[in-house]
């Protein structure tokens, strides 16, 4: 991969993560314990993702005496992709008690592997914003791309993807298009297949962790 999407790119290690990615990807790990080691790795995820936020000095009075202390500088907003995106939102959301939530509906074409928007409903403030992405799996990019496209159109400029797997097409892509976007992923795949699935991956995200493979 080219030096400046290195940039870009933070792979999030964890021990955790190391153990719970091997239930993830196991085809024999069914959907209670998927739901489980989904949510071990978003914790490590969201910490890595939220790591550097700015804080901001304010002064509180303790039951004993009054001291500075910090706050976070900006409003976070959380963006999942639905239906994915919504495995991650309550683990995210419970590390910034009161941030926002937008959504944007993503469906991607079996057939085409092509990404249409069908739903969007996006909070005020993005530009004031770090706005946070929520996409389990960055494979062809389409999805992830849709949703940078149409925040950028509504104002944000400070946007990261959170990802649990990644393919390298798909970090390109969304590089390419965002110089500045910072993307969080558990895990860097190999490549993606002619079905555009990612590999070795852990199959549709959505299906395993809803329960509604085969459906
Ligand atoms: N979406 C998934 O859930 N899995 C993939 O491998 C690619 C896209």
């Amino acid at each position: 991969m080219k030096g400046p999407i290195v940039d870009n790119l933070t792979l999030v290690r964890h021990p955790l993560v190391d153990h719970s990615m091997s239930y993830l990807r196991s085809a024999d790990t069914d959907t209670e314990s998927f739901q489980r080691h989904a949510q071990v790795v978003t914790r490590v995820l969201a910490l890595e993702v939220l790591r550097d936020l700015e804080t901001t000095p304010v002064n509180i009075q303790t039951p004993l005496e009054a001291i500075e202390s910090q706050r976070l500088a900006r409003r976070v907003i959380f963006v999942p992709v639905l239906r994915s995106g919504l495995a991650l939102l309550d683990t995210m959301n419970n590390f910034v008690p009161g941030s926002k939530v937008g959504f944007v509906g993503m469906e991607r074409d079996e057939g085409t592997a092509i990404a249409h928007q069908y739903y969007s409903k996006l909070p005020r403030q993005l530009g004031e914003s770090l706005v946070v992405i929520l996409d389990p799996m960055l494979a062809t990019g389409g999805s992830a791309l849709g949703t940078l496209n149409l925040l950028h159109r509504a104002g944000a400029t400070n946007i990261r993807l959170a990802c649990i797997v990644a393919a390298p097409e798909g970090v390109e892509r969304l590089v390419t298009a965002d110089p500045t976007i910072r993307i969080f992923t558990c895990a860097l795949d190999r490549e993606l297949n002619e079905r555009k699935f990612i590999v070795p991956g852990l199959g549709d995200f959505g299906d395993r962790y809803f329960g509604t493979a085969g459906e």
